[in-house]
């Protein structure tokens, strides 16, 4: 596995790629990679000849009070289980390449992006938007894998694609669970034994909600109610929101319609936020 660190290196491996008739998969990251990640190489790799991971903890996504300085990172770590995933390069830039100091033009989504994350995070589509326009512009894939995980983020990005019209398709890859059905997340290496085993809450309230939908049950506010009502059995799970939306538009829905429906979750456990989801 190639790794490459400046755009023009990136640029002009992507045009000698293209010129070959091969085609590119990109697999966008902040690193921390866990096994939910590398499902998504090895997705990509079914999808593409060339597979591209992007290692970027990306400033402009964190608003000022959160992780940034304390986000997991471990480059060595990335590259190895990058190479063993199955990708091709890896494309690492640092802060200065994507963000130099007198940067100043970025992307907003104006819609899917309100709700939800939007409202809690205010900063952080217009960071992710901006940050993953610029690696389509830098990778310049056929393809580009999002976790089904950042159900948002996912369809914010089609979104931009759309708008923006990127010649580039948007492939959701499924969320990883460990064993015990907590998605994984690279801030779950935040939580302690007892956090974790709490946190276990969400998935349960999402199974909960997905067997009261298959015996019948469509009233959003009733599904709504009864998942804040599981969470709040650990007290350290502070709910940011609970919501049924249309998993494209992110707008919420007052019934449930099967096949088109997201049952989105937010938390705080002790001082880990975490997400979640499921589609109904
Ligand atoms: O999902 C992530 O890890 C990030 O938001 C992304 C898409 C790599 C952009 O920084």
């Amino acid at each position: 596995m190639q790794t490459l660190d400046t755009v023009p290196a990136m640029q002009a491996l992507a045009r000698d790629t293209r010129a070959a008739g091969q085609t590119i998969a990109l697999v966008p990251t902040m690193g921390a990679l866990h096994e939910g990640h590398l499902d998504l190489i090895r997705l990509a790799a079914t999808k593409s000849d060339v597979v591209v991971v992007s290692i970027f903890v990306n400033p402009t996504q964190f608003g000022p009070n959160e992780d940034f300085e304390s986000y997991p990172r471990d480059m060595e770590g990335d590259l190895a289980k990058c190479r063993e995933a199955g990708a091709h390069h890896a494309f690492l830039p640092d802060r200065s390449t994507l963000f130099p100091d007198d940067y100043s033009t970025y992307i907003t989504e104006e819609s899917v992006a309100e709700p939800l994350e939007g409202v809690s995070r205010p900063a952080f589509f217009r960071g992710v938007t901006t940050v993953v326009a610029k690696l389509f512009n830098i990778v310049q894939p056929h393809i580009a894998i999002f976790g089904q995980k950042d159900a948002q983020q996912l369809a914010v990005v089609r979104k931009m694609v759309n708008d923006l019209h990127f010649p580039i398709e948007i492939v959701a890859g499924e969320t990883t669970r460990a064993p015990d059905g907590l998605a994984l997340s690279s801030r779950n290496a935040y939580l302690t034994p007892s956090q974790r085993e709490g946190a276990l809450g969400l998935n349960r309230a999402l199974e909960n909600i997905k067997t009261m939908v298959a015996q019948g049950e469509r009233r959003a506010e009733r599904l709504m109610a009864e998942t804040t009502h599981l969470l709040a059995d650990d007290r350290r799970l502070r709910v940011i929101y609970v919501a049924i939306v249309d998993p494209s538009t992110m707008k919420k829905q007052i019934e449930v319609e099967p096949g088109n429906s997201l049952l989105a979750i937010a938390v705080w456990m002790d001082q880990t936020r975490l997400i979640d989801n499921t589609l109904l």
